[in-house]
């Protein structure tokens, strides 16, 4: 599908309102949308890919059917899906088991803002890439529309206000806590930090789902707060 465009934000956000009730859906279509946007900039056959914090594996998955060597560090077991388990490395983004270059793809989706330290992260990513080779990252920020993420939008009226409201309404404990599990990253300061790096080089920065001029937004201070939604980050490993 081509990006930007209405059409492929129209197929995502559809995708994603289902996301609970099919996964398999959601997450496949996320998955090849993902691997477009690194072929963007890259071939993925014949590369190493580390996909860091990769969960149920289906990035992963999509990079193996493109002909590259997926790897998959997931840190938590229970995210793992029972067909991935032997297949994957159980290790912390923060800490990967893996030389310096060793990946010509150094990937993460929706991860940063579950880590209470995002500069280290980016760091370790960036080790683990070989120079020349490519950082994808993207995460919500805190602002965003999703950023409480099961208990969105209500975010905006205080995390543990929200999160209380969900679980009395649906009767079921979050699965998100603020500065537990989910951190309030916003998209001006993750830019200046990866602007200010002398180990990457920024690509491209943008809306990871706009469907029009996805680059616009994050350059616009405090609108990029609210609006970006996810902000997608290309990043070139410098030598
Ligand atoms: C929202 S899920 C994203 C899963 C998948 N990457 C995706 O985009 O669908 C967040 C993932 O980040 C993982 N995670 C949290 N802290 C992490 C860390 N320190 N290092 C690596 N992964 C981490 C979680 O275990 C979880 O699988």
């Amino acid at each position: 599908m081509k990006d930007p465009s209405f059409r492929r934000s129209a197929a995502l956000f559809r995708a994603f309102l289902r996301e609970g009730a099919d996964p398999a859906t959601a997450y496949t279509l996320l998955a090849r949308d993902a691997a477009d946007q690194v072929e963007r900039h890259t071939p993925l056959r014949g590369k190493v890919v580390v996909d860091v914090g990769g969960g149920d594996g289906y990035f992963t998955r999509e990079f193996r059917r493109r002909g590259a060597q997926g790897f998959l560090f997931e840190p938590d077991p229970a995210e793992i899906g029972p067909g991935q388990r032997a297949d994957t490395v159980v290790a912390d983004g923060y800490l990967l088991p893996l030389a310096d270059g060793a990946a010509d793809v150094c990937f993460s989706s929706n991860v940063l803002e579950h880590v209470a330290d995002p500069h280290t992260f980016l760091g370790e990513m960036a080790r683990v890439t070989r120079p020349g080779g490519l950082i994808y990252v993207s995460y919500t920020n805190w602002l965003s529309p999703w950023g409480g993420h099961e208990w969105a939008p209500w975010h905006y009226f205080g995390a543990d206000r929200a999160r209380r409201r969900y679980e009395r309404r649906t009767g079921r404990p979050a699965k998100h806590r603020l500065g537990e599990n989910l951190f309030a990253i916003g998209v001006g300061e993750t830019l200046r930090h990866v602007r200010g790096r002398s180990d990457v080089a920024v690509l491209s920065a943008r809306s990871r789902y706009w469907p029009v001029l996805p680059q616009l937004v994050p350059r616009i201070p405090l609108l990029r707060e609210f609006a970006t939604w996810n902000l997608l980050l290309i990043l070139r490993r410098c030598s």
